[in-house]
């Protein structure tokens, strides 16, 4: 949460930051903000809202200079107005920081300075830190950068921080702890700093990750340093990222949600492209090669995820119990981290992240890696803390994903998920040669699918138009199905404000049955496979009670189609592989609702993409 960019060199930062803040608004968008340097004079401009609001603001007001930082801020502490928003000035107004995280001892450091006769201006816990750098400075008669590293011995909780002050003006300061933080080395002596690569690849693809504890300081005439707090000087590791800059834009599509939701045949494909053979008859993850005898031993593979990561998981459970054999516990992180939980030795703990920054799953993760277990990730952004701290793990290769609605990482995720419990069932032998040949065969053939899919779309925007003022909706499904109603009813909250439900299809009747009336949309995964003539029953019991049902099943289905108000086709697939399809028409429905309902889908309110606080 909270997005932070900020730039020194030769050219004018006010442009280069608000591209940035624009980049980076899917991190939140409670509030945006600037400071500049010029010509001696540390200007700061921030306003509530979106970055737009910042913009129109800042019209006619001194924007020039060559170095800057600036922020769009998801509120923690101090709610969402002009005052709390970042950056944050000193007491003199010499110094300016923004920053991402949360300072847990705040409170105290805040106390403290109060008492010795600090001002301040907001209710953020990031204030405390921009007095207290001053007050050393002061004190200590030291440089900009040891105090930035003495004040953050003071400190307990995350951050990722910069730093710029009037004093030392070819320099900006940085540190990271728990919250990420990239430098981008710029062709011309310039330096980008941001919470991810995407507002510094359009002037340079070199990049440095700051490890937790490291300090920054890129300088005009010194160029790029690195400490970590302990005062141990450090070489940068450069990096030379591969991210183009198209797939940062939304390509001619309205919203990024939208163009993601297109970009799944190519997303799916990307996943698996290099990892299976269906001819060949192999299937291979290189990242996790190393660790696979050791997940064929396994007594019990935890997954630790949030939100529609955890979702992911519960098909991975499936996958996994079913095609290896291997019993599989799918755990909230920030519930796991909390307990005390029972790692056994063996035991393999396999995160799944989109952003691979959530705070939960982070955390979730280090305990398990404390407790003796094996961690693997399945992450979609590279370099990212997640994919750092694990022992091993597998890219999804889904591409940038902005919408904060997850959607192409979703079906990433289970493609990776697919592809290792493949190659682990290939592996231990319990999946017979057939089989895992016909499901190489059908997972290779999963992209052209989707395309198929994706052509039912003015159908579903017919159904979302029935459906769009519903106050209340159901979504039911089974075996792997459940996870995909689930994820279904994730997606229309989140971006629609319609409150969902996702159920197992024969759950609904020890309880939610006494919702239905002929106001309730049921959406139903009713496609070919074990339990259909199940999930039949239930939909008799919904219409019996007159509940509207919307099925997905599977093309030429005769049976659900005559029983239902409203049908979407998917094409016939491996039943394991259901999931793959089925996301797809609940993504396309919530979208098409919620913009007709005037939300706006990729910055649904209250929301953010990368959750990197408890
Ligand atoms: O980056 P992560 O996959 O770890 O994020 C976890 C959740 O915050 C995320 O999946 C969230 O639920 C989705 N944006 C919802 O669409």
């Amino acid at each position: 949460m909270c997005g932070i960019v900020a730039y020194i060199g030769k050219k004018e930062a006010y442009p280069i930051l608000i591209k940035g803040l624009q980049r980076l608004e899917y991190r939140g968008y409670d509030s945006a903000g600037v400071a500049l340097l010029s010509n001696g004079n540390l200007n700061l401009y921030k306003k509530q809202g979106k970055v737009a609001n910042l913009e129109a603001f800042t019209v006619g007001k001194d924007v020039s200079g060559y170095a800057g930082i600036a922020h769009t801020r998801w509120a923690t502490h101090g709610e969402p107005n002009d005052k709390n928003a970042h950056p944050h000035y000193s007491e003199s107004e010499e110094i300016a920081i923004i920053h991402n995280g949360i300072i847990e001892n705040y409170d105290v450091l805040k106390e403290e300075l109060k008492s010795r006769g600090f001002v301040f201006k907001s209710d953020t816990d990031t204030e405390v830190l921009v007095h207290l750098i001053e007050d050393i400075q002061k004190k200590e008669g030291v440089k900009l950068a040891e105090a930035v590293r003495l004040a953050l011995l003071n400190v307990t909780g995350a951050y990722a921080i910069v730093v710029l002050s009037k004093n030392a003006p070819n320099t900006l300061v940085a540190a990271r702890k728990s919250s990420p933080l990239v430098v981008g080395i710029g062709k011309e002596g310039d330096f980008y700093l941001a919470s991810d690569a995407t507002p510094i690849i359009e002037y340079t693809n070199r990049v440095v990750y700051l490890e937790d504890e490291e300090i920054a300081v890129v300088d005009l005439n010194e160029g790029f340093r690195l400490w970590n707090i302990q005062d141990e000087e450090k070489t940068p590791y450069i990096q030379e990222l591969e991210m183009k800059l198209e797939a940062l834009e939304k390509g001619g599509y309205e919203h990024f949600m939208l163009k993601e939701i297109h970009e799944q045949p190519r997303s799916i494909y990307d996943c698996f492209r290099g990892r299976l053979n269906a001819k060949e008859g192999w299937v291979e993850l290189g990242g996790i090669k190393e660790f696979e005898q050791k997940i064929v031993n396994a007594q019990r593979i935890v997954m630790v995820a949030c939100g529609t990561s955890w979702h992911a998981c519960l098909v991975g459970e499936y996958l996994f119990e079913d095609l290896a054999r291997i019993n599989v516990e799918v755990e909230y992180a920030s519930e796991f981290r909390y307990r005390n939980p029972v790692i056994n030795e063996g035991d393999i703990v396999i995160a799944v992240s989109q952003s691979g920054e959530t705070a939960d799953t982070l955390a979730a993760l280090e305990l398990a890696k404390s407790k003796g277990a094996t961690i693997l990730g399945v992450c979609n952004v590279v370099g990212s803390s997640i994919s750092r701290i694990t022992h091993a793990g597998s890219y999804t290769h889904a591409g940038p994903e902005i919408g904060v609605a997850s959607t192409k990482a979703f079906t990433a995720q289970v493609t990776v998920l697919t592809l290792m419990a493949l190659a682990i069932a290939h592996k231990k032998g319990t999946i017979t040669e057939t089989k895992f040949h016909s499901m190489l065969t059908e997972l290779e053939a999963i992209p052209a699918k989707v395309s198929e899919v994706l052509l039912a779309n003015d159908k579903i925007k017919e159904i979302a138009l029935q459906y769009k003022d519903a106050t209340n909706a159901l979504y039911l499904g089974r075996g792997s199905s459940f996870p995909v109603a689930l994820e279904g009813a994730l997606k229309l909250k989140e971006i629609s404000y319609i409150h969902a439900e996702g159920y197992p299809a024969a759950e609904m009747k020890h309880g939610p049955i006494a919702l239905i009336d002929e106001e309730m949309p049921v959406f139903v995964v009713a496609t070919a496979g074990t339990s259909y003539e199940k999930v039949v029953s239930n939909i008799q019991e919904v219409k019996a009670r007159k509940g509207k049902i919307i099925a997905i099943v599977t093309e030429g289905d005769q049976q659900v189609k005559n029983m239902a108000d409203a049908v979407i086709e998917i094409p016939a697939t491996d039943e394991h592989l259901v999931p793959l399809l089925a996301t797809v028409p609940f993504q396309l429905l919530s979208y098409h609702i919620a913009v007709m309902r005037g939300c706006n889908v990729d910055q649904p309110r209250n929301l953010a993409k990368s959750v990197t606080v408890e």
